[in-house]
């Protein structure tokens, strides 16, 4: 039998901070889980990234990494603008650096309320702070394709940027898309 959806009312967000213990945490994709245990915290201090961690009843069941960016406008993108009377050369934007759900709580709902969650973020910010016009991130590519977070992202309305022969996949959505 299939594991019920978490629920968003089950689960506790904590911007991470030095008393957080980390090390339990797994993912079939061992460089995330790198960048939780040695990266995160450092980078927080630098002011380089923040760390959102999820817990479920006293368990971290994912994470999420946020940090400013820009679009540089080319190509269609440009002239989709251009269309409307805006000329600037990259529009501002709210990054997921990373976005990762513990190997035990896959399937259940979170990496997709974690994707919603950076979009809320970038609607405070619009609305009490800065312009943000786009969600980015660089989607991962796994050996397995059917693990590759190219589709997941695509399910959840991303386009994708810039097509890569290898490496990660830049991929955007328009916070003014429906
Ligand atoms: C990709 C990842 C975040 C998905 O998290 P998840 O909690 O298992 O996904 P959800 O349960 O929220 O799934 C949301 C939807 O995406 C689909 N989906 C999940 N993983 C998918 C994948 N790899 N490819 C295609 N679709 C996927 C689900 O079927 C679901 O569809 P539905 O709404 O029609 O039922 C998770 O597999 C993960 O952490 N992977 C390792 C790290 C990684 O690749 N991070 C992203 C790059 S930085």
């Amino acid at each position: 039998m299939a594991a019920q959806k978490f629920s968003p009312e089950d689960i506790l967000i904590e911007k991470l901070n030095d008393k957080h213990d980390v090390r339990c945490f797994r993912s079939y994709e061992p460089e995330l889980v790198d960048f939780l245990v040695e990266d995160a915290l450092n980078n927080q201090h630098q002011n380089l990234s923040t760390t959102f961690l999820w817990f479920h009843k006293g368990s971290l069941v994912s994470y999420i990494t946020l940090l400013t960016d820009k679009i540089n406008l080319e190509g269609n993108l440009k002239a989709f603008f251009k269309e409307k009377g805006i000329y600037y050369k990259s529009l501002p934007a709210l990054k997921i650096g990373r976005l990762c759900v513990h190997d035990d709580y896959l399937h259940r709902g979170l990496g997709k309320m974690m994707v919603v969650f950076a979009i809320q973020e970038a609607t405070d910010i619009n609305e009490n702070k800065a312009g943000c016009r786009f969600i980015t991130l660089d989607a991962k590519r796994n050996k397995d394709k059917s693990l590759d977070s190219i589709h997941f992202y695509r399910k959840l309305g991303f386009g994708t940027l810039k097509e890569r022969a290898k490496g990660t996949t830049p991929m955007y959505i328009d916070t003014k898309t429906p």
